[in-house]
């Protein structure tokens, strides 16, 4: 008979302050009981990014009201619960210290076990927890603070085929928005404004595309924004409401681009898989989904992609992701420790280079 727990997730490690409570079987069965998130855009919005000491003092205040909130949704209490999950890294490390912490108390209060989660790990499980995808599968995991195509082969088997060098898709969405004046955060609004807009007015750049890895650069396509913009705003003074639409919609079609290419690269490299899976914020774009669909339609690959909120940050994942590693008898003790940065294949090079506060993994 398989087994089964039931474990509480917490997840801090970005600006999402998120509690879950999960039943998990030893097959990879999952119920999701409840699954709360406390959303911290409006205190970074005024930044156009997220504030590190921000965030970790908001997760100290919001911590215990998402783990309460999910706990009452599941109709539970701390005494029904068998494990503790909890993001230990990578990330923001003050969000991941009061997570960690949290879950120490909460562990040492009901004696319980505690295991620390990768929170790519995280994201790389999700297929499983929410559609039953079956190893291999190949992950593209596009946020604000991470790219990366995984090959994710076991519960903790993961080969990471390829990366950006430089900034995180979602990051390139946020400060493109910044700078044509659109607010916070920057990938809906984007995608809104680009509706109207004509992608092919500006000639945007789609870096390293011509390289046969699947790396990946934002950087670049960025800076070709801001030129665009710049050089606009000196010929006429300001840039108009078509002008910004018309800069987002290139924009938002040269990323499109640069994901499908490496995508189609990376799977020529990743070997027989059974299906392909997208996931973080960017994920939710639907000109970037609709591409990558066309794209494992044509080999023939089922597509998933996890409902939103399982998509973007949220402690369902690493509930999951925790559970399963118990249950494979990895957990930590209780002296894990919160880790800015975590590579997820220890088997290949960090990236170099990796934006301005390096590779997150
Ligand atoms: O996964 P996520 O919620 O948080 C992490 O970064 O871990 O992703 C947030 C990112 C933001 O940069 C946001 O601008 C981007 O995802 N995003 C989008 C869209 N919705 C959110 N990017 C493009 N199109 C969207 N519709
Ligand atoms: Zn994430």
């Amino acid at each position: 008979m398989a087994q089964q727990i039931r474990v509480l997730g917490i997840e801090s490690s970005c600006d999402d302050s998120a509690a879950a409570v999960l039943t998990v079987d030893d097959q990879g069965g999952a119920d999701i009981l409840s699954s709360q998130v406390a959303d911290q855009s409006l205190l970074h919005a005024a930044f156009g990014g997220v504030v590190p000491e921000i965030a970790a003092r908001a997760h100290t205040e919001k911590l215990d009201i998402v783990i309460t909130a999910a706990l009452a949704d599941a109709r539970l209490t701390l005494d029904d619960i068998d494990l503790v999950a909890v993001t230990s890294g990578p990330g923001l490390i003050g969000g991941v210290i009061a997570g960690v912490s949290y879950a120490k108390a909460i562990a040492a209060a009901k004696d319980l076990p505690i295991v620390g989660v990768n929170h790519l790990a995280g994201h790389a499980l999700t297929p499983r927890m929410t559609d039953g995808l079956a190893f291999p599968y190949l992950l593209l995991l596009v946020s604000g603070g991470h790219c990366q195509f995984l090959l994710v082969k076991g519960i903790s088997d993961f080969h990471r085929l390829g990366g950006t060098i430089d900034d995180a898709p979602g990051e390139a969405f946020d400060k493109t928005a910044k700078l044509l004046g659109l607010g916070y955060p920057g990938g809906p609004v984007i995608e809104a404004v680009s509706v109207n807009g004509d992608a092919s007015r500006f000639d945007l750049p789609r870096p390293l595309i011509d390289r046969d890895d699947c790396d990946m650069s934002f950087s670049g396509l960025k800076t070709a924004v801001r030129r665009t913009a710049d050089q606009l705003a000196a010929a006429q003074g300001g840039i108009t409401a078509q002008d910004q639409a018309d800069i987002a919609a290139g924009f938002q079609n040269a990323v499109a681009d640069i994901l499908v290419d490496k995508t189609a690269k990376a799977l020529a490299i990743a070997g027989r898989l059974n299906g392909f899976a997208i996931a973080g914020g960017v994920a939710a774009n639907k000109q970037i989904g609709d591409k990558l669909r066309t794209l494992a339609a044509r080999h023939d690959l089922p597509f998933v992609q996890p409902p939103m909120q399982y998509c973007t940050d949220n402690a369902a994942m690493i509930a999951y992701a925790g559970a399963l590693k118990f249950m494979a008898g990895q957990s930590e003790a209780a002296d894990l420790i919160a880790r800015p940065r975590w590579p997820l294949d220890i088997s290949v090079q960090p990236m170099l280079g990796s934006g301005k506060k390096g590779a997150k993994a």
